[in-house]
């Protein structure tokens, strides 16, 4: 599995080679007027098949930012690809020195609650936002 970052001439940040080279480590993010200051990504498969898209958005450096996974190619469900890329991006957020991650997944979206458990992140609050309701989840990393 790759994650690649979506801006024509962006560096490949590959999950399997990131350990070798460091330089990829390095989060670079740009401005986008919806979503504040934001990095994004696309998920690719062994094949380079793109199979979804990978969001750090609303970052405050020294604070924290907003995670976002999806995988819109349905066939790509539960193969564990969505976990992946949200280690990454958490991973990302880490030597990046943004000390909090935050999220939230629609209630009864129970595969996707499940995968944000298995990247470590833990539930703190409810809300109800246009009258649909989520649940919040968060991590504090250690930087
Ligand atoms: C949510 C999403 C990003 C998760 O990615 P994924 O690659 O499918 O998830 P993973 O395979 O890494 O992990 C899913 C886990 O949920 C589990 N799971 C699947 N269906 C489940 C269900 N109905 N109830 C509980 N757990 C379920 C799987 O068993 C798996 O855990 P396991 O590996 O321990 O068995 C992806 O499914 C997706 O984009 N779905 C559509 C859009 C969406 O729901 N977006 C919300 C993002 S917050």
């Amino acid at each position: 599995m790759k994650i690649v970052a979506r801006r024509i001439g962006d560096e490949i940040a590959d999950l399997s080679f990131r350990h070798k080279y460091p330089e990829l480590q390095t989060l670079d993010p740009w401005v986008d007027s919806n979503i504040g200051k934001s990095a994004l990504y696309s998920i690719l498969d062994e094949h380079n098949t793109y199979i979804g898209v990978a969001m750090i958005y609303n970052i405050k450096f020294g604070v924290e930012a907003e995670l976002g996974v999806s995988i819109n190619n349905k066939p790509y469900w539960g193969k564990g690809y969505g976990t992946a890329a949200l280690k990454f991006l958490i991973e990302t957020c880490r030597v990046s020195k943004i000390p909090r991650v935050y999220t939230k997944v629609a209630k009864g979206n129970d595969r996707a609650l499940a995968h944000e458990h298995k990247a470590g992140m833990k539930q703190y609050g409810e809300s109800v936002i246009n009258g649909v309701s989520f649940i919040l989840l968060e991590q504090n990393l250690v930087i």
